[in-house]
């Protein structure tokens, strides 16, 4: 039998299939029916800087209107913050549940773009005992005033505010589009992570013909999805000084070997469960179980990375030399 023990972020999991962040994780039911379906640790939404900005502007925005419309307003009249049920409140209560209730560790998320005092929630979610932390850093960066340093400075700031916040592990979860993924990830460890996650979905917008207007369109990934993380799961392995977990497009065992054999610490997963429910993940873990027995592997730490791109015979196939190779060796279906 195959020892799918893993390491990721210094934790030791029974095995590499996560849940990674979406509804089904923001819900305490839904946790312990994961949990029970074999998750080796769970990633809880993200609370967002949006989310805090806002009911912390809310609070006090409530707090001043009462003492200055209603000086004489009887204590009380207005709630204290500690009752104040707020989106960061309830986020917390989730996380003070799930770390009750559930026997694996729980990694919760922020999603932020900017440098401030909703940084401080790190240290909040750190007392409230989470394991480890996931920061996500989600910029569209639209401004052609800032150039790709600007942009990668605001991220490299926002890591060492968190990272300074906390004594915990910290997760990164960045998306694709750097112009030197390596180079940018190795400066993401320096400036305090642990891991990378790798990637973000960025979703793009559609356009209603009929309302002439912009609307948001959340399409669900698919295995093909899965190239994007596997190619640069491949080529940071070895070169990059943190754990790796990979996100995108892993929706059945197979995906999640590849994952694993280019050199992923853990194989995520969110459209598939959102799509088949949590205990398709006891069915990947079996999956993926079954086959590293059959092809002989004696643990996973053994798999891991055994097809990275420092691993491989032929390095180039997963950098440009494979792009004439790939573009050559297409053959229309239509005969043409
Ligand atoms: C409905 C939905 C909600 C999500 N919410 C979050 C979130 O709160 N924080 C986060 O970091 N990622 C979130 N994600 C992204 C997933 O964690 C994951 O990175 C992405 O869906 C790619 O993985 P997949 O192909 O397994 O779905 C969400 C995804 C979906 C589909």
């Amino acid at each position: 039998m195959t020892d799918l023990t893993t390491t990721y972020l210094g934790m030791t999991l029974a095995h590499p299939v996560m849940p990674s962040a979406s509804p089904l994780t923001g819900d305490l039911d839904t946790l312990h029916r994961l949990v029970e379906a074999g998750a080796p640790a769970v990633v809880l939404p993200s609370l967002f800087e949006e989310q805090i900005e806002h009911e912390a502007m809310a609070v006090h925005f409530g707090l001043e209107f009462g003492a200055e419309a209603f000086a004489e307003a009887p204590a009380g009249y207005f709630p204290e913050l500690d009752d104040y049920n707020t989106g960061p409140d309830q986020y917390l209560d989730l996380v003070r549940a799930a770390k009750r209730e559930l026997p694996v560790p729980v990694i919760a998320s922020l999603n932020g773009t900017t440098k401030g005092g909703w940084t401080l929630y790190a240290r909040i979610l750190a007392d409230a005992g989470i394991d480890a932390l996931e920061l996500n850093i989600y910029v569209v960066a639209a401004d052609p005033e800032l150039s790709a340093d600007d942009v990668e400075r605001q991220y490299l700031e926002l890591v060492e505010e968190v990272r300074a916040a906390i004594d915990i592990p910290l997760a990164v979860k960045i998306g694709p589009y750097f112009s030197s993924l390596p180079h940018m990830a190795r400066r993401l460890v320096d400036a305090g992570a642990d891991g990378l996650v790798l990637f973000n979905r960025f979703y793009q917008p559609d356009i209603d013909l009929q309302a002439l207007d912009v609307i948001p369109d959340l399409v669900l990934s698919t295995p093909a999805d899965l190239r994007l993380p596997l190619r640069w799961t491949a080529i940071l392995y070895g070169r990059v000084d943190c754990s790796l977990a990979a996100s995108g497009g892993v929706h059945t065992a197979e995906e999640a070997v590849k994952m694993v054999l280019v050199g992923a610490d853990v194989t995520t997963m969110a459209a598939a469960l959102l799509q088949n429910g949590p205990d398709h993940l006891r069915t990947v873990r079996d999956g993926l179980a079954a086959w590293f027995d059959e092809n002989g592997y004696a643990s996973i730490e053994q798999a891991k990375g055994s097809l990275s791109q420092q691993a491989v015979p032929d390095p180039a196939a997963y950098a440009r030399a494979n792009y004439m190779r790939t573009l050559t060796s297409y053959h229309s279906e239509a005969g043409l």
